[in-house]
């Protein structure tokens, strides 16, 4: 038997076992040797209950901001780079670790009667987000809002154009989404941007590969819209917080923002900023047209997905998207 020097045993063992390069953040309290050698200031408590995944576009800064209303639920502390988001399971922020991620969740008092978590809407399509995430939080519970993913892609669109992207702002919606694999790198990468979100079933297999359905809650990015009381009223249910909190009296529906906002006093409203609930023209005919047969194997599979998932009624914008398709 020999060994060598630390650095050098790192290396073999790398050599040996190469797919162990790229690290998969476990939970130190799912294993009592890793919770025995953590630090005493510590606690699992100090990590989300649930997440909502997104997809970007769907309302999931009004419901980050609802639930945030609520007296048993907190979220995460702002981050100075990404806003409310974390964005720690996809991209380069995974690789600062379980301690940068822990930062966002400060300890408070009566740890066990909050509910932490995180809003992250480019999770819902990040192709390692699931495993990692799983290997994280098992027991976590995840929220994903859905709607019709041409409305979306338009959404994103008009996002990204506000924003000063100078390819959504030289190509109209309609030549984005056509665009095809020989366009220009910019071009296509928008398209991509815009499109692969909206294929829902997909990416809901993928969660779903990693957590239990049971633990898996959909909401109408409709019904949120417009009936975000009893969306909210659904979600403490799946989500069993006791008391229920009554957004009814929390939550008014305001006329000139044509949203549903927060009630600061008898006559007052808060809304969300301008970039949410953006007034743009309606989508062209011809591409809520193409993009109904583009995402139709999507939406098909999704409403089978919906089905197995044991789901009472199928959203209106599905069947609406489904409709007239040839
Ligand atoms: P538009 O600005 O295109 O209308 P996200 O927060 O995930 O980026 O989603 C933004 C979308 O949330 C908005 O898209 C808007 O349609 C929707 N939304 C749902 N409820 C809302 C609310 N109460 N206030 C503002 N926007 C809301």
């Amino acid at each position: 038997l020999s060994s060598a020097p630390p650095l050098q045993l790192g290396e073999r063992y790398f050599q040996l076992y190469p797919e162990e390069t790229d690290p998969v953040w476990g939970n130190p309290c799912d294993d009592q040797r890793h919770q025995r050698i953590w630090s005493k200031n510590k606690t699992c408590d100090q990590l989300p209950r649930f997440l909502v995944i997104g997809p970007q576009k769907t309302g999931t800064t009004a419901l980050y901001t609802f639930l945030s209303l609520h007296p048993a639920i907190s979220s995460n502390l702002p981050s100075p780079d990404t806003f409310e988001e974390i964005q720690f399971f996809n991209g380069k922020n995974y690789y600062r670790g379980l301690d940068w991620y822990m930062s966002f969740f400060p300890a408070t008092k009566n740890e066990s009667s909050r509910y932490l978590f995180e809003k992250s809407a480019t999770y819902f399509d990040g192709e390692l987000v699931p495993r990692r995430a799983h290997a994280l939080l098992p027991k976590a519970k995840l929220i994903t809002i859905l709607l019709s993913p041409a409305r979306r892609a338009y959404s994103w669109y008009q996002h990204t154009k506000v924003h000063g992207d100078i390819t959504a702002k030289n190509y109209s919606f309609h030549s984005v989404i056509t665009a095809t694999d020989t366009a220009p790198k910019a071009l296509r990468d928008l398209r991509n941007r815009c499109l692969n979100p909206g294929k829902y079933a997909q990416h809901l297999e993928r969660w779903l590969s990693y957590y239990p359905a049971q633990q898996l809650h959909i909401i109408d990015g409709e019904q949120l819209r417009q009936n975000p009381v009893e969306t909210l009223h659904e979600l403490q249910r799946f989500l069993k917080i006791n008391p229920t909190f009554n957004y009814s009296t929390h939550l008014r529906y305001d006329p000139k923002k044509g949203f549903f906002c927060q009630v600061t006093n008898e006559d007052r409203t808060k809304c969300l900023g301008k970039s949410k609930g953006r007034q743009y023209p309606p989508m062209e005919d011809k591409s809520y047209k193409f993009l109904q047969r583009y995402y139709l194997s999507h939406n098909t599979a999704l409403v089978k997905l919906l089905k197995r998932l044991g789901s009472r009624a199928i959203p209106q914008w599905l069947k609406d998207d489904l409709t007239d398709t040839v």
